[in-house]
């Protein structure tokens, strides 16, 4: 106790030697991050720190006199990388984006305490995609990058817009629509520029247009198909009512429905509704056209 009572009063009289130097590291995300920590002194250290600028942030410890190693709050993600008696070298593996911030490494020996910086900056590498949304509008995507992605095109567009949008743990993801106007050009080329990666994505113009002809044949299918249903539905209630109200009006027996394809029996008032509902299948829009 009488020793380590010593050991501290002699480190608090001891000059303070900040090593202005700034580690800056850039580690992507499931990756290690090793963060250095520079013996500038000729003397060796007694004890060497680790902790981070936040106050309840991982402290991590080794005192040589004693050859005693401390931990508070740290995840077993952060150790050291080697025995710190040789080299006092933090490892955080896998690094995640809450491990981004500034480092101090801290040694005091009989010269004084020396503190080192380090700033360490978490990258993520964005999905990206290629895509299309309508006619002529192509969609590149960079989803939840960090930092943002740069999305580029070839050929170079009059018609591209960016949109951009932060997510809460510091990722971003950018979407850039090219439009073309003319055909002229085959294909379009969209260019993912990113500290952690780049990449390229084709699309075929020819097989989009395609694509989109089949989509919009399919689309006018499909409207045909509800006009006929609620044209059949129309004229079926229309039936409905007539047959009601030629039940009601004896006076006026010899209507004739207009020759339709309405088949005799829906045409009967009590199962008219059930009728109309069971035939409301796409079978029947054939039935009825
Ligand atoms: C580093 O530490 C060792 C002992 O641990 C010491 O001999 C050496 O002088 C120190 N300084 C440098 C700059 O290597
Ligand atoms: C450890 O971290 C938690 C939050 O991550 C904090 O609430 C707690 O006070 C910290 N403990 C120490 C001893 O710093
Ligand atoms: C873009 O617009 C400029 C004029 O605003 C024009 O000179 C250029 O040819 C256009 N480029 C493309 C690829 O359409
Ligand atoms: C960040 O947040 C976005 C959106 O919530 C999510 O898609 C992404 O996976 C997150 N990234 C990381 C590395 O946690
Ligand atoms: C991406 O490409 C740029 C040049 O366009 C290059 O400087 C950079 O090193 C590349 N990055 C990766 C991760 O390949």
């Amino acid at each position: 106790m009488a020793q380590k009572r010593a050991v501290l009063a002699v480190l608090l009289f001891l000059p303070i030697n900040l090593v202005e130097a700034l580690n800056r590291l850039s580690v992507e995300a499931g990756h290690e991050a090793v963060l250095n920590c520079p013996n500038i002194s000729k003397v060796h250290f007694l004890m060497v720190t680790w902790k981070r600028s936040c106050s309840s942030c991982c402290l991590l410890s080794y005192r040589s006199d004693q050859n005693k190693m401390s931990r508070k709050n740290c995840s077993e993600r952060i150790m050291w990388e080697y025995s710190p008696d040789s080299d006092p070298a933090l490892r955080i593996y896998p690094v995640n984006l809450e491990d981004e911030g500034n480092y101090i490494c801290e040694t005091v020996n009989s010269e004084g305490t020396f503190r080192f910086f380090s700033s360490l900056t978490v990258i993520v590498p964005p999905i990206v995609t290629l895509t299309h949304v309508k006619s002529r509008v192509a969609v590149c995507q960079a989803s939840a990058g960090k930092p943002a992605a740069d999305i580029s095109w070839i050929p170079a567009s009059n018609h591209s817009s960016e949109e951009e949008f932060h997510h809460p743990n510091g990722t971003v993801t950018r979407v850039s629509y090219f439009g073309w106007t003319s055909s002229s050009f085959p294909s379009v080329t969209c260019l993912v520029t990113h500290p952690a990666m780049n990449q390229t994505l084709v699309m075929d113009l020819r097989y989009t247009s395609h694509r989109l002809l089949y989509i919009l044949l399919g689309a006018a299918a499909g409207v045909s198909a509800v006009t006929g249903v609620t044209l059949c539905l129309i004229f079926r209630c229309r039936a409905c009512w007539l047959c009601k109200w030629t039940q009601q009006s004896t006076t006026i027996k010899t209507y004739h429905f207009p020759p339709s394809r309405v088949r005799r029996e829906a045409v009967q008032p009590p199962q008219c509704p059930e009728r109309i509902y069971e035939n409301y299948s796409p079978r029947s829009v054939y039935v009825c056209l």
